[in-house]
């Protein structure tokens, strides 16, 4: 037996004694390759895991080429309007079908051999077939599960995982917020950008909900944006919503909103410069006054365990994390935005996406300095405890006044973004499937 297994039963990898005011985490969650094996068998083979958005694949043919975990699958969408999801790999030597990330082809013909199969897996054509073959040996091996929630797609390898409306659970509410903010829903914008991290993508997790991080590791675009707006470049749609950048003290929370996802917001003081402002005589017709004021008035971030983000803040994103390796994931960003809105609109919340999500923007690459940073100093095995124990003694198990308000039941709240109680619920769950007990 490998050496993190071993290590595990002397001692836990997470130390949860939250009645004596300890919470930490063992450093080597993030580094041992066996704990990463475990992973990718216990974990992301078993729960739901984000592939797409419905608009990816909009039309009879469209594809989307993903992985779960480290296996390849693909989205396909049928001639009837249903989606079906397979294992990427030829049947015949294994070669990947789909020849782009994401296209369009009514059947796929491996580029090896030249095996052909339709749109609904059926292997339809084996160049020089010999004579007496069997084809239907040789159809497309479909994925166990395929679901998705109000546009948003996942798939499970394990056919015995929970429904996917249970599996989100509170976080439905927090999808809501995001899909009502069109009558015509919400559509993935062309084009995407991928980055490298040099660290575990449990990193990647916990930086999306991590409002503590932001006013150090952002205090660069924070005052950049400030610089900018003073000069007077940048006015109305273009300034960038900054005041939650430079401190903490805007009204903030965090739920633990149960099955290891995770949720923060943060009071926008100019609400008005976001692009869902146009539209706040529509919602307030459609929407119930709570709901319209998380949508215009809060920034939200949102994890879904264990593999996608999705954010409302100066601009909206899809955020998906690929573990590669223990030390190894590629972060792959989308700006998801409400169908109609106006150019405008559609302007401003692109050139935010690029002012912070984009690697090439001034934020996303201070949080890759931050995560491969804290992946080197994982490795420091002699001072083994990663500390979450921030706002331990002010954590209200389940609902807060605002979470019930909005309607939704997270398993703890926290009346701070500072704080880290949230991980306590991500690391339970972690180490729930890790131990091979997928629900609780
Ligand atoms: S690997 Fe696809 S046809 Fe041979
Ligand atoms: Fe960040």
């Amino acid at each position: 037996m490998d050496s993190g297994v071993m290590s595990q039963g002397a001692s836990p990898l997470v130390d949860d004694r939250v009645a004596e005011g300890v919470f930490r985490v063992d450093r080597a969650v993030y580094t041992d390759p066996a704990i990463f094996e475990r992973e990718m068998d216990s974990i992301f083979a078993r729960c739901w895991v984000f592939l797409c958005h419905d608009s990816q694949v909009a039309a009879h043919g469209d594809y989307f080429w993903t992985e779960i975990g480290r296996q390849p699958v693909f989205v396909h969408r049928q001639k009837n309007g249903s989606l079906k999801c397979f294992i990427n790999a030829c049947s015949h030597r294994a070669a990947v079908l789909t020849p782009f990330r994401q296209g369009n082809a009514k059947t796929l013909t491996c580029r090896f051999h030249g095996w052909t199969y339709r749109c609904d897996g059926a292997c339809i054509g084996i160049k020089n077939e010999e004579e007496g073959t069997d084809r239907s040996r040789y159809d497309l091996r479909e994925i166990a599960r395929l679901d998705s929630y109000r546009g948003f797609v996942f798939g499970c390898l394990d056919a015995d995982v929970m429904p996917l409306r249970d599996w989100l659970g509170a976080a439905r509410s927090w999808i809501d917020l995001l899909a009502v903010q069109s009558p015509d829903g919400l559509e993935v914008v062309p084009g995407s950008s991928t980055y490298a991290v040099d660290g575990n993508w449990k990193l990647q997790a916990e930086n999306s909900v991590d409002g503590y991080h932001v006013s150090t590791v952002h205090r660069v675009f924070a005052n950049t944006i400030a610089a900018r707006e003073s000069k007077g470049e940048y006015t109305g749609i273009r300034r960038t919503e900054s005041g939650r950048l430079a401190s903490a003290l805007v009204p903030s929370a965090q739920y633990d909103l149960g099955n290891g996802h995770m949720a923060i917001w943060a009071q926008h003081m100019t609400p008005e410069v976001r692009p869902i402002w146009e539209a706040k005589e529509r919602l307030a017709q459609d929407l119930r006054p709570v709901e319209l004021d998380w949508i215009l008035n809060r920034g939200r971030n949102l994890y879904l365990f264990p593999n996608v983000m999705l954010m409302d803040n100066p601009s909206t994103q899809i955020r998906i994390v690929k573990p590669l390796a223990a030390d190894r994931a590629d972060v792959t960003v989308y700006c998801i935005a409400p169908k109609g809105e106006s150019d405008r609109a559609r302007a401003g919340r692109l050139r935010k996406f690029e002012d912070f999500y984009l690697t090439s923007g001034m934020a996303t690459s201070d949080d890759i300095a931050a995560l491969e940073s804290t992946h080197e100093g994982a490795g420091a095995v002699d001072a083994k405890w990663n500390d979450f124990n921030r706002g331990m003694d002010e954590v209200t198990e389940g609902a807060d006044e605002d979470a019930r308000r909005l309607g939704f039941e997270p398993a703890a709240s926290a009346a701070n973004w500072d704080h880290e109680i949230i991980y306590h619920g991500f690391y339970r769950q972690w180490q729930r499937m890790l131990n091979g007990d997928a629900q609780e």
